[in-house]
């Protein structure tokens, strides 16, 4: 991914450690400017406190008395948790979470409101611990239909399907909102790759299933994916055939088969079953 880097404001933070990982950066993050003098920055994996020092966040982790991220658990299924939380309510670790994702996202301004937005922590739970491997933000009213604002893998978590399953997650919030979604834009190479492949795989699975006769508003109504989107994904599968002044779609059994063997599969699933949440009001 180093291609990316010539893009972006000269990096200031090198690498950073957390939890158990040290960390390569990929981008400038706007860290306070007493910050700024030092390469290496030392997180607490639990509240995001970040320090200049080993020594300091060794004498941090002797008294920060976190275990998760704040807020409130609103799924649990074997050892995934994730956590919702209110950037009003937990404003510190909410920015927190802000300069850390920033070095991970490029095309991202952190200048927003952090009082605005939820933020969704996907953990890997174990006997010391919930252990954050990504994130994704949601403003709590979005007049463009957003449900993700920005989304991150955590660099050492990355392709194993965490970033398909936040999509998932993101998806079923907007289904319990009775809304459909989409994502902020632009986004990155990565965050469209991603994209285009849970679009792909939701709505290839559901024209197998009903051989194709289903039109774009259903399918919309049934994953709560915008139309638009769901246009994009067929026109890029060429399922998609514009007649009479109308997008029809082509669901040739052969060509629907040829996709679905090309759709990457695998990777933790969400469990609706397992979701507590009613939507913000
Ligand atoms: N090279 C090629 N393909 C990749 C790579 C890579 N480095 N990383 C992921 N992929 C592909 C996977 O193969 C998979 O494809 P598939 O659906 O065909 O199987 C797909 O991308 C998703 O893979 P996951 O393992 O589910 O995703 P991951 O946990 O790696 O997270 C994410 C994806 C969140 C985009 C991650 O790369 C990331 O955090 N990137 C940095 C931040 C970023 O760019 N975020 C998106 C910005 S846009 C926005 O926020 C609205
Ligand atoms: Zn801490």
């Amino acid at each position: 991914l180093r291609e990316h880097e010539e893009f972006t404001k000269v990096k200031n933070i090198a690498t950073i450690e957390l939890g158990r990982y040290e960390i390569e950066t990929w981008y400038f993050s706007p860290f306070p400017p007493e910050y700024n003098d030092s390469s290496k920055l030392y997180f607490c994996e639990f509240c995001l406190n970040f320090m200049k020092r080993k020594e300091q966040l060794q004498r941090h982790m002797r008294k920060c008395d976190l275990k998760h991220p704040p807020g409130d658990e609103i799924y649990r299924s074997g050892t995934l948790s994730m956590f919702e939380v209110d950037g009003k309510k937990n404003k510190v670790y909410a920015q927190n979470l802000c300069y850390l994702a920033k070095l991970f996202l490029d095309h991202k301004t952190l200048y927003y409101d952090v009082d605005l937005f939820l933020f969704y922590i996907l953990c890997e739970c174990d006997d010391r611990g919930c252990h954050m491997v990504g994130y994704f933000s949601k403003e709590k009213h979005s007049e463009e239909s957003y449900n993700l604002a920005c989304i991150l893998t955590l660099p050492p978590y990355q392709r194993k399907g965490y970033g398909k399953f936040l999509i998932a997650f993101s998806y079923e919030l907007s289904k319990k909102e009775g809304k459909v979604g989409t994502p902020e834009r632009p986004l990155s190479d990565l965050g469209l790759l991603s994209y285009r492949g849970y679009w792909t795989r939701v709505l290839l699975d559901i024209l197998k299933k009903h051989k194709g006769n289903i039109s774009i508003k259903e399918l919309s109504d049934m994953t709560a994916i915008k139309a638009e989107d769901i246009l994009t994904t067929l026109q890029s599968l060429e399922l998609i055939q514009y007649r009479k002044g109308q997008h029809v779609i082509c669901a040739d059994p052969k060509v629907l088969d040829r996709h679905l063997k090309a759709a990457g599969r695998g990777g933790p699933e969400v469990d609706v079953g397992k979701l507590i949440w009613t939507p913000y009001k």
